[in-house]
Formats: structure tokens, C-alpha cells, sequence
């Protein structure tokens, strides 16, 4: 990862909230602000083991100052994690530093839109719940759905509960009285409505196909992972990319990403997931057309904005504002 400003945080609590879900509060050591975000936005934690994942920011900004009182996350242990959630759970303790990027949003709430309906699987309610608790704050329409297997996996219910009935709720234990149907929740959609989604990769997909419909502008997604379906199948093309200020022509090599072929250059993109989910690469695009494999952009940002670490050029040449 590079070129994001780094805090040093102390864990202010860390503490289970699930048998798989584990919070942490981290605030500034000497207590000051924290940089503010705004619901959707998410951290980059650098964690014991040399691990750094991006994990969203779960509740809604509390303002301190010129700034935020802390950032909260809550982070899903996966069963075959030998990285970034087992460090999480096994290795931060109350008290600890860790080093952080400031806040960076992909997945912002549209202020255009007449009704929020917010659907959320699993872990993935944690930018959902920052977004609810934003707008009920301010006394704006929306609704929260949230699937978990059972009762014993629902995060932040607390926070869930202060939402009133604003929160549905589907379990997915068969005797559950807590049901949604994803279809006929989706099939009609009232005008000025804005679906945003995050979970895992199958309710993701379950929920776009039941959203086919909609408006691609009226739909928000923000992924974990890149879809399993999306994998690279090894025939990538090389391209040039054209460096607008420098009037510079960069060589990408078949094998090669754009970060990788500016880096050899000494110019350093900033980074973080390299997978086309957080946005930190994204730089404005200024002619020819890009091979768009991100998760992060809308089908508008891609009219002037490409995702460096992932995409490429359609037709050979691609000219970006670098
Ligand atoms: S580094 Fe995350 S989208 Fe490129």
C-alpha cells in the first residue's frame, strides 16, 4: 500500500460481538480527532503478521472538533483465514497501535434519491448501519435489510434496535418468523428508490439478478472480493499507457498491471487492494477506452475514471491525467 496518510490508533476496545464477529474502537493515543469520513467510507488496517485489509467504518460519524471521535469496524472471522481476520481475532488487544490509512469512500449515499433501501449479508451490514444511522439522524427515508443466518450471528443489534422499524430483518433458519423474499422485494421499484448492496459474493449476485431492472445509476454496490466468476484467465493484452502532464508513453506488459509498469517508471500510484474493490488507484481518464475490471466505479465514473491497478486499454492506447 501506498500513498494514503497513515494514523497511528490505539485500540480502544476490542471485544466479540458474534462467535465470528469481532468490534474494534480505535481512537487517536493522545485523544484528538480523528479525520472525518462519511457513511460508506472505509479504513485500511496494517495488522500484526504484515497483513493490511480494508475494513468499512460501521457507525455513523460522531463529530469531535474539526473532526471524528473514533472509528469502529467489525471485522468477520473466515474460516480459512491464515491473514488479515485471524489477526484480527487473535492478535489485537485493548491497548494496542496500530497504523491506519485515513478514510477513503467508494460507496457514497446518493443525495438525489427519494428512498435508501439498504440490503446487507452478513459482515457486509457494517457500511449499511453507518449509512442507516446517517439518515435517521437526519430524518430521511430509508430502509434497512438485513440477512444473517441466525440470531446468533447478527452484528450491532443494539444499533439495530435504536433503528425502530426502519430494520427488517431475514434469518435464515427455517422456523424463523424472519423472512424476506429477495424477488418481490426487488420487482418493483417506486420511483426515486436507490438500492445499495454489500455481503458476500453469492448474495450479491442473488440480489442483482432480482435487481436486474433497476436503473444501473439507482444501484450502489461494495464488494468484500471479486466475484469467483471473475477470474483472470491469463490472456490480457500489453497496451501504452499515455501520461497527459508528463507527455510520457508508459510500455504495460501483457503480464503487467499499470501500477506495476508507472512503478518501474519511479512513479508511485497509491494503492490498496489491488483488486479493483476500494477505489485508492482510481485516477481521471483522459481519452481511449479502458477494459473496466473494477468493483468500485459506477457505469458514469467509468466515462473519465479507470481503476489503474486492474484495468486496461481497449484498443492499445490509453491516455490518463498523470
Ligand atoms: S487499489 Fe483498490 S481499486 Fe485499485
Amino acid at each position: 500500500m501506498s500513498g494514503d496518510r497513515i494514523l497511528t490508533l490505539r485500540v480502544a476496545a476490542a471485544q466479540a460481538l458474534t462467535p465470528e464477529i469481532r468490534c474494534l474502537e480505535l481512537v487517536h493515543p493522545l485523544g484528538l480527532p480523528l479525520p472525518a469520513y462519511e457513511p460508506g467510507a472505509h479504513i485500511q488496517i496494517h495488522l500484526p503478521g504484515g497483513f493490511s485489509r480494508p475494513y468499512s467504518l460501521a457507525l455513523a460519524p460522531e463529530p469531535m472538533g474539526v473532526g471524528v471521535r473514533r472509528y469502529v469496524v467489525g471485522v468477520k472471522r473466515e474460516p480459512a483465514s491464515r491473514g488479515g481476520s485471524a489477526s484480527v481475532h487473535e492478535r489485537v488487544a485493548q491497548g494496542d497501535l496500530l497504523a491506519v490509512s485515513a478514510p477513503r469512500n467508494t460507496f457514497t449515499i446518493a443525495e438525489s434519491a427519494q428512498h435508501h433501501l439498504l440490503l446487507a449479508g452478513g459482515i457486509g451490514l457494517t457500511p449499511l448501519l453507518c449509512m442507516a444511522q446517517h439518515l435517521h439522524a437526519r430524518g430521511l427515508p430509508f430502509t434497512l435489510c438485513v440477512f444473517a443466518r441466525g440470531p446468533r450471528q447478527l452484528a450491532f443489534e443494539p444499533q439495530l434496535k435504536a433503528l425502530g422499524d426502519k430494520v427488517r430483518l431475514h434469518l435464515d433458519e427455517p422456523q424463523s418468523p424472519h423472512k424476506i423474499a429477495m424477488g418481490p422485494l426487488l420487482s418493483d421499484r417506486a420511483a426515486g428508490t436507490h438500492l445499495y448492496l454489500c455481503g458476500p459474493a453469492g448474495f450479491m449476485a442473488a440480489a442483482q439478478q432480482a435487481a436486474a431492472q433497476w436503473p444501473e445509476e439507482a444501484v450502489h454496490l461494495e464488494y468484500f472480493a471479486p466475484p469467483a466468476s471473475d477470474a483472470d484467465d491469463g490472456l490480457d493484452e500489453p497496451f501504452t499507457l499515455r501520461l497527459a502532464r508528463r507527455a510520457i508513453d508508459v510500455s504495460v506488459a501483457a503480464d503487467q498491471t499499470a501500477v506495476e509498469a508507472l512503478k518501474n517508471w519511479g512513479i508511485d500510484v497509491p494503492t490498496s487492494c489491488e483488486q479493483g474493490i476500494c477505489g485508492t488507484c482510481v485516477v481521471r481518464l483522459a481519452h481511449g477506452e479502458a477494459e473496466h475490471r473494477d468493483y468500485c466505479l459506477t457505469r458514469a465514473d467509468r466515462r473519465h475514471k479507470v481503476a489503474l491497478c486492474c484495468s486496461r486499454a481497449k484498443g492499445g492506447v490509453l491516455e490518463i491525467d498523470l
